[in-house]
């Protein structure tokens, strides 16, 4: 097919904040990019950004210059590391009025991002926590979203109420979670089923699990060192199990290509699989 779409998009979200989702996506980043794929990690946490500073990285020129400046895409995405195509597309943190985009803007952002993006196998989309209406446009405008759970009991609740507002309020019925600070497989399981059970019997929505991360100490020594930990400490458990996700991303991508190749890369269709 002539111009087809071969970018996976896709949205790291949580209900409740510091759960872990600037570090999966960075890592699940590096993984995918080891596997032979080329990806864009884009900072969409316009209120707290901080992909850069787990990178150790200071940009000259962010998200919202893009949106504000009328910067072009390319002066604003930098590489992770060079000869590789992993690149990222930093934020600025402390800029309230970008935290709620209107439509217009949104429109404008998108349109820009979709020539851009093209050029890559994946988009990553890191966004804030909660519930905002940035978020909510990120979210329903993406073929997979990557719910990031803890087993806290306030994580489960608010993860909850996240799915809830997506489903009952923009349509989104689509979710993929992930179990990350896991003490255990079966602990990993036990969160999801209950997150799952919940999700069947009041929004009638089954959600799909994609793996977990277990707790690991090496992942705040990772952030201390501003170096993902994937680099940090490859054979570590959570660089494992982050490893085996991204594998199962990969088999996504592959097995939805000709649904991915129809669709526009910012948009939302319900991916087959898994
Ligand atoms: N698997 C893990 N094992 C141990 N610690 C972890 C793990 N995942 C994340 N953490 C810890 O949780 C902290 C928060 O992680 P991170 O910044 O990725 O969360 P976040 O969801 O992006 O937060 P925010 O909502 O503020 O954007 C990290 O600094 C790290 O120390
Ligand atoms: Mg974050």
């Amino acid at each position: 097919m002539i111009n087809a779409n071969k970018t996976l998009s896709m949205a790291i979200m949580s209900g409740k904040g510091g759960v872990g989702k600037t570090n999966i996506s960075l890592n699940l980043s590096y993984a995918l990019n080891a596997g032979g794929n080329s990806l864009l990690l884009m900072d969409c946490d316009l209120g707290l950004a901080n992909l850069d500073v787990l990178l150790g990285i200071s940009p000259e020129s962010n998200l919202q210059d893009l949106l504000t400046k009328g910067t072009a895409p390319s002066d604003v995405v930098i590489p992770m590391e060079p000869g590789r195509k992993l690149d990222i597309l930093p934020a600025a943190s402390g800029v309230p009025e970008l935290v709620e985009m209107d439509e217009d803007m949104q429109g404008m952002l998108f349109k820009k991002l979709t020539s851009l993006v093209g050029r890559y196998q994946y988009l990553i989309m890191d966004l804030g926590a909660g519930i905002n209406k940035t978020v909510m446009s990120f979210a329903s405008m993406t073929q997979l979203r990557l719910v990031v759970v803890t087993p806290e009991p306030t994580s489960l609740t608010d993860s909850y109420a996240l799915i809830k507002v997506l489903a009952t309020q923009h349509g989104v019925k689509d979710f993929f979670i992930v179990v990350n600070q896991a003490s255990s497989s079966s602990e990993a399981k036990e969160t999801f089923t209950r997150l799952n059970l919940a999700c069947q019997k009041f929004l009638d929505i089954t959600l799909k699990s994609i793996g977990f991360v277990r707790y690991d100490q090496n992942v705040p020594e990772a952030v201390r060192r501003q170096t993902p930990l994937i680099k940090f400490a490859p054979k570590s458990n959570a660089s494992r199990d982050i490893i085996n996700i991204a594998v199962k991303i990969q088999k996504l991508r592959m097995d939805n290509m000709n649904l991915i190749a129809e669709k526009p890369i910012m948009s939302n269709f319900p991916l087959v699989g898994n």
